[in-house]
């Protein structure tokens, strides 16, 4: 038997997961989850470091976002899925690295810039939001990650988790490994306004709208801006519901709308009607899942408790090696 490589990832939890999210991210780490020692777990402690004003949803979107990461085919047999907050040697070794770390390092990372530039109406100058990368790199050396799948825009932060472990090496021994990057290639996939898929602009879908929601939802998508009138020929290759049958609709459908749309033999209603049919299909066994975890609260709090319990473990061998290493 060979060993498999140990891979870290977290998320924030946002509540109902949608489309963005699942091509985005959480397909690849279901895919992941037979050739990699998988640890994944919902960042709550993160969630505060932006949005510490307002804490009262953030048990509810935990519970709704681990229900949907075990029905779109996360499984409890393959991977240990947890909760940060849950694992205090987090923030044990987030301040012992909070020594250890030159304050440049998070000045000049780039998403704190972009953040505070951009999010004008949160008060973003915290202690806790300058430390993120400091947290996130003890989420993830705390298990010895070897590899960390992410989006691009996470890069800079494994990047700084690499300088903080090494550094950490240097004065005080080998004790974690360098984790690598790995990047998740991000299908972009647009929400129905065809801006960047997101719950805060009101155009996602989520994995657990009901098909009567979906339909609705893609009733409104914005297709081919050209094509004003049903005689008018159509350009799939400009039109977000042509990006989505891509995906969920079979190979013969997607062909023929591609030729027909092209010379107005297709409306836009009946494609969209003919799209979300297929949505509807690709998303009804995660619907059903997701169902049965709704409909069994004991089951979710025992998956949720044996994850905790065996990434309690792990990071406990790790902080006795990284106080012995510091000698205290
Ligand atoms: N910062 C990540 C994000 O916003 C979430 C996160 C927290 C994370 N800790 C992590 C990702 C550790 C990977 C590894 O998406
Ligand atoms: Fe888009 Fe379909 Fe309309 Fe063509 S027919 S513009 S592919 S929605």
């Amino acid at each position: 038997m060979t060993i498999k490589k140990r891979i870290v990832s977290g998320m924030r939890p946002t509540g109902a997961l949608h489309l963005g999210n699942y091509h985005g991210a959480l397909k690849n780490w279901i895919d992941m989850q037979d050739s990699f020692d998988c640890f994944f777990f919902i960042a709550d402690w993160h969630a505060l470091t932006s949005d510490y004003e307002d804490t009262s949803h953030i048990k509810e979107y935990i519970r709704k976002m681990m229900i949907d990461w075990l029905g779109a085919g996360l499984s409890p047999d393959k991977s240990t899925l947890f909760i940060q907050s849950h694992i205090k040697y987090h923030a044990e070794l987030f301040l012992l690295l909070s020594m250890i770390t030159p304050v440049p390092w998070l000045e000049r990372n780039p998403t704190y810039k972009e953040q505070i530039a951009e999010l004008k109406n949160k008060d973003l100058s915290t202690f806790g939001f300058l430390g993120y990368p400091i947290l996130q790199a003890a989420d993830i050396i705390i298990y010895k990650a070897e590899g960390v799948p992410v989006g691009v825009d996470q890069s800079a932060h494994i990047e700084i988790t690499r300088e903080i472990a090494r550094r950490f090496n240097y004065f005080y021994g080998h004790v974690f490994p360098e984790p690598e990057t790995i990047l998740t290639e991000s299908a972009k996939i647009l929400g129905t306004d065809r801006r960047k898929m997101s719950k805060s602009y009101d155009n996602a879908i989520f994995l657990s709208d009901t098909p009567d929601a979906i339909r609705k939802k893609v009733a409104t998508m914005i297709t081919d801006p050209q094509r004003k009138k049903r005689s008018d020929a159509g350009d799939p290759d400009v039109c977000n519901v042509f990006s989505f049958h891509k995906i969920y609709s079979t190979k013969d459908m997607v062909d023929e709308i591609n030729q027909d749309c092209r010379k107005a033999a297709i409306g836009c209603v009946e494609c969209k009607q003919k799209m979300a049919e297929s949505l509807i299909s690709f998303l009804k066994p995660i619907r059903e899942k997701t169902q049965y975890y709704q409909q069994n609260p004991d089951t979710v709090d025992d998956i949720i408790a044996k994850g905790n319990e065996k990434a309690s473990t792990e990071a406990s061998k790790t902080m006795e090696s990284v106080r012995e290493a510091l000698k205290i």
